[in-house]
């Protein structure tokens, strides 16, 4: 695993424990990491971590993002508005590494709520441990970026 990357990471309250528990998780790994917040359990609103997130991975400041909140849904829902971000929320390893190999995903989102630490940590490992396959899949991400002809 490239741990040569900067990895930006948000949550909201519902997120902010895992969302903790992920970025010491990532520091001793290696990675550098940019913890956008929040910062304690105080009721949030996940649309301010999820832009915080994006428009880091826009500057070009960190390579791939991660957002944790109850469910993922709501964060996923937020940052696919933003432009060339590609946001997967993701329950298993097995999506986790094909949303990289295939969508090329540059934000991994989950919940809280709904994954423990145990598994997030195995879908963490999972998605910054696959690469991009490019190929048709390049194709098809361009379809859907901007337009089917
Ligand atoms: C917060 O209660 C909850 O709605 C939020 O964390 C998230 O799950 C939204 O999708």
């Amino acid at each position: 695993m490239n741990t040569k990357r900067t990895i930006v990471i948000g949550a909201d309250h519902a997120g902010y424990l895992l969302k903790e528990k992920v970025c010491a998780y990532l520091t001793e790994k290696g990675f550098n990491v940019i913890n956008v917040g929040t910062d304690s359990s105080e009721s949030c609103d996940y649309p301010v971590f999820a832009e915080k997130v994006c428009k880091t991975l826009q500057s070009g400041d960190a390579d791939l993002g991660i957002l944790v909140c109850g469910t993922g849904v709501g964060m996923s829902m937020a940052a696919n508005k933003y432009k060339g971000i590609r946001a997967a929320c993701c329950s298993d390893t097995f999506s986790a590494r094909l949303t990289r190999v295939h969508n090329d995903a540059n934000v991994l989102c989950f919940g809280e709520r709904v994954v423990g630490e145990g598994l997030a940590l195995d879908i963490v490992d999972a998605y910054l441990g696959a690469e991009f396959e490019g190929g048709k899949h390049k194709r098809r991400i361009a379809m859907f970026e901007n337009g089917v002809e």
